[in-house]
Order: structure tokens, then C-alpha cells, then sequence
């Protein structure tokens, strides 16, 4: 064997120890019914493609597994359906998946070569949070990353473990986060601190688990039953994505042409303006083969915010749901959708409003909540969005969400369609009726006979298209 040889042969098995993992510690991960990083990445990326950076780095401080080659973080690049991504897998067998600073670097390298190379960046997250023996400090390489990158590469964190203390804010900066039922956790504080503190009796499931973050606080965009459906979610979120914001997202091969009818749409929309429907119902019919993907489903549910394709290229879809809040838009609603516009904006994604909206939701809590802060954040993310936006009125637009939901060509909206039966008015008749013959009324014999005379006149003069 010559020189090179056995140098190569060193190098290979300092690979395969540097690899192999901790055999317990692994055991302890499958207990807690989770994948391993090294396994999360085989089964998230294209076979064999994962090229790893860093596998030698080793801890900066102390601990337990200060031998442990690679510092608790796997590194690396890889396809996803033929096309490039950066990741980082953070890996809970060594010291809890912990955040030192070599660990920190390490993330903070992968995420420059996304920018540099402009490909989405990927974090599976697992993590205890800081490391405690390390010091504070390192999250601030990730996060600085987080913003400088946001609106560059789309930045995806699939929580799959812990994510506690000032790890939650990388996700939060970031695009889309996805959690896993059962075993995700996200919160600033545990439950230890949050009793002695404020006497609260919690646990990290009712904390921070998936389904209050998803449902609840909003804070994520997908829950997922397990591991295997978060990856196939992540894998189908990019295919609507472009790499970056200087590439067109990717158009895909359908049947569904320009031109079809979407005749199914009569049905489904009632005429009588009280009466709710579902407007997923419509969006599956309008849309290539009836497919879409929900961004934050199950939180403000009056507002739907979804990726779909419409003759092939990639489009993001706002809009209102009659089934919750006769689909007024209320504070989380209007957050929803300002951030979804946003994303759309800087992704090169065209916008497509569906507006059946009887306007903002009145109420003392919405004011007092600061409706009209958060409202404003919608009307702003439309107003300031330069990709090509359409709205079709389907049943009823009413007074400001004639703007909130971007139906007026004033706010830039390229085209504004309506439904021949569509009510678009300043209000509805019936209140428009009450202010404006307020006197009459109260002087009318038959005040109801008038007032159901003058809805009707109000109607065919001013609330249609
Ligand atoms: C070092 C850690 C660690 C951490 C976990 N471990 N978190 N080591 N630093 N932050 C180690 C544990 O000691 C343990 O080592 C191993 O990882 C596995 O942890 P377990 O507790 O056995 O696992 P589990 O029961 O699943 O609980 C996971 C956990 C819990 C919920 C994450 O470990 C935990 O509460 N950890 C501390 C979380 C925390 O307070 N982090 C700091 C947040 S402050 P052994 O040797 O026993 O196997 C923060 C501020 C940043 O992040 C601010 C930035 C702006």
C-alpha cells in the first residue's frame, strides 16, 4: 500500500467514526420517536446527493461530548427533485443538539453559500437551545443571516425537537416553519420557569407543541402527522418556489389550460349573500388539477392564504373564507395575509385575490387590538407588491376591504374582475338603506315595505359591478 493509500484510508475512517453517531445516544433519539440528522437529511434530500461540510469541527467549550467530531450540527448541501438546497440538520445525540460557537459557525457558513449560490436554505431543527457551558451570543450570527437573506433565498425550519429559548427566533424570521404532531416543541420560556414566574402550571406539549403554534399563536405555517409528511410537505412547498428572487418560480406540465371553464363556480357560490360556502371549493376548481397548498390553515381561517398553479405557473392565492367570520378580515387575518403578499412579492409569485368580504371585523376587541395597525400591514404589503395581481369579486366587497383586499385598480391591481352577481358597494344596501332614508323610514306608515323598495333600488344602482 503506498502513502496515499493509507493516508486515504486514515482520512475514510476518521469519515466513518466521525459519522457513525453515538449507538446509545441514537437509541435514545428513536425512543423519543425521532429520526436521527443524518437520517432526516437521507430521507428529506435526493439519493446520495448530500455533499457534507464540517464533518471535523469540533465543540469550542467543555461538555460531555467535547470528542464528538462535527459539534452537534450536520452541514451540508443537496438536491431536493433535481434542484440545489443548503441545510443544516442540528443533532440531539450530541449534548442535546445544543448551540456553541463552532456549532454556530458552522450554521452560519451554510447559510452564506445559499446566498452565494442562490438556493433555498433548509433547517431541521432539534435543539435544547444555547449551549449552557458555551456562553450567549453565537445565535446572533444566525439570526443577522436570517434577515440579511430574507426576501433573497427562501429560508424553510422544519422543527423536529425542541426548539426552546433563543433558538425559536431563526424559524421566526424565516419563511415557513413546519412542525411535527407529538414531538415539535417551540416556546421563549419552559414551563419550570414560566411557574415560578407566573405561577402558571403548563406543559411543553400545551405550551408550545405543534398544534397550539399552528392553530393558536400562528407562529408555524404546516403541521404534520410525522417526519415522513413534513418532508414530503417541504419538498412540495418548493416546488412552487424559485430559488431565489432573481429566478421565475417553476412552471410544471398540466393539462389544465388558460382557457378552461370553470363553470362548477355558479354552483358553488351562493347568490344569497348570507348564506356561507366554502372557498376551497372554488379554489379547487380554479386552479391546475385542483391542487393547492395551504400556508397556515389552521390559523385565521377567515383568510386563506395558498400556493397553486394556474396553467402551469406558480401563483399565490388570498383569499376570503365565508365559512369563518362571514370572511371579515380581522387583526390575525390581516397578519396572515400581509406576510403571505410579502413572500409572494419578493418570490416572483403573481397574486390572485378571491374576495368575497363583507369588510373588517367590527368590534371593541378588534379596535382595541389595533385593527387598524394591523390592517394597515395588509393594504401596505399590496400597495407596495410589484408582481402581476388579480382580483375577482365573487359575491360581495364592501366599503374597506375594497382596498384591503386590493379589488380597487387605485391600489395598483392590474386587473379587478367581478361575478355578474357580485354586490360591491361603499355597504350593504340594508345598512346604506338605514343611513341614507333614516327619516323617511321613521316617518313611513309601511317602514318595512319602504326600506325592502329602497335595498332594492339601492342595489340596482349602486351595489353591483
Ligand atoms: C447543553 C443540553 C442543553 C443545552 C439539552 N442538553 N439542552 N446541553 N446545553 N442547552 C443536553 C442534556 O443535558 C442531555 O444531556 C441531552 O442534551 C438530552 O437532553 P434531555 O434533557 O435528556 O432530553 P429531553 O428530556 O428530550 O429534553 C430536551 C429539553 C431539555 C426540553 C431541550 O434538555 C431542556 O430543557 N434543556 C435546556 C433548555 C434550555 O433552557 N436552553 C437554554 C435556552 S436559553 P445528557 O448528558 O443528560 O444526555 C437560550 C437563550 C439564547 O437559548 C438567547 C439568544 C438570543
Amino acid at each position: 500500500m503506498g502513502l496515499s493509500a493509507a493516508k486515504t484510508a486514515e482520512l475514510l475512517e476518521k469519515v466513518r467514526v466521525a459519522t457513525r453517531g453515538n449507538p446509545q445516544e441514537i437509541a435514545r433519539q428513536h425512543q423519543r420517536q425521532k429520526l436521527t440528522a443524518r437520517e432526516r437529511i437521507d430521507r428529506l434530500t435526493d439519493p446520495g446527493s448530500f455533499t457534507e461540510l464540517d464533518l471535523f469541527v469540533r465543540p469550542a467549550g467543555g461538555g460531555r461530548d467535547a470528542g464528538a467530531w462535527g459539534d452537534g450540527v450536520v452541514t451540508g448541501y443537496a438536491t431536493i427533485e433535481g434542484r440545489p438546497v443548503c441545510l443544516y440538520a442540528q443533532d440531539f445525540t450530541v449534548q442535546g443538539g445544543s448551540l456553541g460557537r463552532a456549532h454556530a459557525g458552522k450554521i452560519a457558513k451554510v447559510m452564506d453559500l445559499a446566498v452565494e449560490n442562490g438556493v433555498p436554505l433548509i433547517g431541521l431543527i432539534d435543539s435544547g437551545g444555547a449551549r449552557i457551558q458555551e456562553g450567549l451570543g453565537h445565535y446572533g450570527l444566525i439570526f443577522y443571516r436570517n434577515v440579511r437573506t430574507s426576501g433573497v433565498v427562501p429560508q424553510l425550519s422544519l422543527i423536529l425537537g425542541p426548539c426552546a429559548g433563543g433558538a425559536v427566533y431563526s424559524p421566526a424570521l424565516g419563511d415557513f416553519i413546519l412542525m411535527v404532531q407529538g414531538i415539535s416543541r417551540m416556546f421563549i420560556t419552559g414551563p419550570q420557569v414560566i411557574k415560578a414566574v407566573t405561577g402558571e402550571e403548563t406543559t411543553t406539549e400545551k405550551l408550545g407543541g405543534a398544534q397550539v403554534q399552528c392553530a393558536t399563536s400562528g407562529v408555524a405555517h404546516f403541521l404534520l402527522p410525522d417526519e415522513e409528511s413534513c418532508f414530503q410537505t417541504t419538498r412540495r412547498l418548493l416546488a412552487f418556489l424559485p430559488a431565489n428572487s432573481n429566478e421565475m418560480p417553476p412552471c410544471k406540465h398540466t393539462r389544465d389550460g388558460a382557457d378552461r371553464r370553470t363553470e362548477e363556480i355558479e354552483e358553488i357560490v351562493p347568490d344569497d349573500q348570507q348564506q356561507a360556502y366554502d372557498m376551497r371549493e372554488v379554489i379547487r376548481v380554479l386552479v391546475d388539477e385542483g391542487d393547492f397548498l395551504e400556508v397556515q390553515e389552521l390559523y385565521a381561517r377567515n383568510i386563506i392564504c395558498a400556493f397553486a398553479r394556474l396553467a402551469g405557473r406558480p401563483v399565490g392565492i388570498i383569499a376570503n373564507q365565508p365559512k369563518f367570520l362571514a370572511g371579515c378580515i380581522d387583526i390575525n387575518a390581516a397578519d396572515k395575509a400581509a406576510r403571505f403578499i410579502r413572500f409572494c412579492d419578493a418570490f416572483n409569485l403573481p397574486i390572485l385575490n378571491l374576495v368575497d368580504c363583507p369588510g373588517y371585523l367590527p368590534g371593541v376587541a378588534q379596535e382595541h387590538g389595533g385593527i387598524i395597525r394591523h390592517g394597515a400591514k395588509m393594504i401596505y404589503a399590496y400597495a407596495e407588491a410589484t408582481v402581476p395581481r388579480i382580483s375577482v369579486v365573487l359575491r360581495k366587497v364592501y366599503g374597506g376591504a375594497m382596498s384591503g383586499m386590493a379589488v380597487s385598480k387605485y391600489m395598483g391591481t392590474d386587473f379587478s374582475l367581478a361575478l355578474p352577481t357580485a354586490e360591491m358597494a361603499i355597504m350593504g344596501p340594508e345598512a346604506a338603506v338605514n343611513v341614507l332614508y333614516r327619516d323617511e323610514l321613521a316617518r313611513a306608515a309601511d317602514a318595512e315595505g319602504l326600506r325592502r323598495q329602497k335595498i332594492k333600488e339601492y342595489r340596482e344602482r349602486f351595489a353591483n359591478p
